[in-house]
């Protein structure tokens, strides 16, 4: 027989002491709503419970827990008899770094994390709450999708929620933590957010799992294989950041965090730097020497936007995905800027469909929360092939174009050395509205690269010549000296100075300083129309 609960007298809670027990038994209860050995397998996988992982991401003691105690109304197929406290995720608020944020993490081991009316309605409740205080919000996502036992309230709770991250997007900052299988309707709120942070080897992402690929396709893959974290990472560009584990995923976010603002009204946090001055350093001389001679011989973009950045401190976003552009922020006088730059060192630095999304999703992310963009241009063009042209470079393409030209944050780019065709018209141009363009004594800004323009120009005349290659040789350097250069872009005022490199620093935050008070707008429209 069981003990009498003291606390109790014949089940009325008669005095404080017992309303104040029944609260901590009612709290235990809501901490241990999913059962110790779910809790172990989630263990046994190297995962965090969902408490933990908001524990890891928040401030020491600053979580604030709402409905805590809210649990689901549904009594079909015996859902009467199992109603946990917290209904499967776990909301709230507390600070990173002493900032606020908002917070909502799915417990796997509570109907498998599967999204119900209660815990729908909770995510709703956290979202236009970070909303209407104009913080960011991380969502940690893992479960099995809408609760199958809850039908169609589950799909309805998930368009609530998709429309709430619609209107978030461009007023708060929305970080989504992948940290287990995330499917069906799990992965379209990621989706929507402005980044997404996965696990390797024990974070996935599907629409429909192997079972149902392979009933429908004949397909034999396995979770990972079809969703995995690294999936995502290289191939469909879905996860920014690849976690080595748990904990450094969650180290990630709270970097990114450190850079955005609370939202599109605040502005971004800076911090505190040394004064490093305008003097021309070692590391600025090294500039001077980064290009090599050869056209064709690639080098590292990455030297030259950690030599321009605070402390050389760089985060990149993507880096798996897309790896001829390279995107991320870092900071310049203690405030944050977005960098994109083209990667000599992938595909020769050419734009292709994956690295203009990568882009113009980066440039739209930092216009929308006010982070001025350092574009650094080394670009032999757009990747010629027809993979790319039946895939739809044209208008997938076309949205690095929109995106700087809609963009009305501080615009400064950088030519270190190509800037050829439509990428240099792509790449911050002057011409789409950046605000200050510098080029190096080695850009090459031009219709084409000097040999490919000699062959089309002078094919006659160098296939009827005695000697075709001293004749070719002549022409391509007759074109590099005429066309092939910064000084005619420069005479037009396309580019605003050419400088050597070793000034860049200088030059770069000296605009900066200027550009804090640039003030631009659009003609007033519902909304543009950006090429999807
Ligand atoms: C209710 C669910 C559930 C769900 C899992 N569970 N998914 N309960 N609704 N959608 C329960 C299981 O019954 C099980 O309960 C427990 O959670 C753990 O599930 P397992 O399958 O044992 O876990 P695991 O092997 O780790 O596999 C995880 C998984 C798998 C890969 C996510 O559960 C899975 O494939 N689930 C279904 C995924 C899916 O097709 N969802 C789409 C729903 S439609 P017990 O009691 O046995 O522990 C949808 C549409 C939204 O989401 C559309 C929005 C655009």
């Amino acid at each position: 027989m069981s003990e009498p609960d003291p606390t109790a007298a014949g089940g009325h809670l008669a005095t404080t002491a017992a309303k104040l027990a029944d609260l901590e038994r009612r709290y235990d209860e809501a901490v241990h709503a999913g059962s110790a050995a779910a809790l172990e397998r989630q263990h046994a996988k190297g995962k965090l419970s969902a408490r933990e992982r908001v524990e890891l991401l928040l401030d020491e003691g600053s979580f604030l827990e709402l409905d805590e105690f809210a649990r689901h109304r549904s009594t079909a197929f015996g859902l009467e008899t199992n109603r946990p406290y917290g209904d499967g995720v776990v909301t709230g608020y507390g600070t990173v770094d002493g900032r606020p944020v908002c917070v909502f993490s799915q417990d796997v081991t509570v109907f498998g994390g599967s999204l119900g009316e209660v815990y729908g309605e909770k995510i709703v409740k956290v979202l236009d709450f970070a909303l209407k205080t104009g913080c960011p919000i991380v969502g940690i996502n893992e479960g099995g999708g809408a609760r199958i036992q809850e039908g169609v309230v589950s799909l309805g709770l998930y368009a609530e929620i998709f429309r709430r991250n619609v209107h978030a997007s461009g007023v708060i900052p929305q970080i989504s933590l992948v940290m287990g299988a995330a499917a069906g309707g799990h992965v379209y709120s990621p989706a929507l957010t402005d980044f997404v942070v996965m696990v390797e080897g024990t974070s996935q992402m599907f629409i429909t799992g192997p079972e149902v690929v392979r009933s429908v396709t004949g397909e034999d893959v396995t979770l990972d294989e079809l969703g995995g974290a690294r999936v995502h990472a290289t191939r469909s560009g879905n996860a920014h950041y690849l976690g080595a584990d748990e904990a450094d995923a969650i180290e990630f976010v709270k970097e990114l965090l450190s850079y955005l603002p609370s939202n599109n009204l605040d502005p971004a946090p800076t911090v505190e730097t040394a004064e490093v001055g305008f003097d021309v350093t070692d590391d600025d001389l090294a500039l001077d020497t980064i290009i090599p001679d050869s056209a064709n011989q690639p080098y590292d973009i990455k030297d030259i936007v950690t030599a321009l950045l605070d402390d050389g401190e760089f985060l990149e976003i993507q880096e798996l995905f897309a790896p001829n552009i390279v995107v991320g922020f870092g900071r310049i006088e203690g405030r944050p800027i977005g960098v994109v730059a083209n990667q000599p060192l992938h595909l020769a630095g050419c734009l292709d469909i994956d690295a203009s999304e990568k882009a113009a999703r980066f440039v739209r992310t930092c216009d929308a929360f006010d982070i001025p963009v350092l574009t650094l241009v080394d670009v032999p063009g757009f990747l010629p092939g027809v993979g790319q042209e039946h895939s739809g470079i044209i208008r997938r393409g076309a949205k690095l174009i929109y995106a700087y030209a809609e963009a009305t944050v501080p615009l400064i780019t950088v030519v270190t050395r190509k800037a050829f065709g439509g990428a240099y018209d792509v790449m911050g141009s002057k011409h789409l509205g950046a605000d200050v363009n510098i080029a190096w004594p080695t850009a090459q800004i031009a219709v084409m690269g000097a040999q490919g323009a000699a062959n089309i120009l002078h094919r006659k005349r160098i296939a009827s010549s005695s000697d075709p290659e001293e004749l070719r040789g002549r022409l391509i350097a007759e074109y590099e000296d005429t066309l092939v250069n910064p000084y005619v872009a420069a005479e037009r005022g396309y580019v605003d100075m050419v400088i050597p490199p070793s000034q860049t620093r200088s030059v770069v935050t000296r605009s900066l300083r200027l550009l804090r008070t640039k003030r631009e707008s659009l003609p007033p429209r519902k909304h543009g129309n950006i090429p999807l």
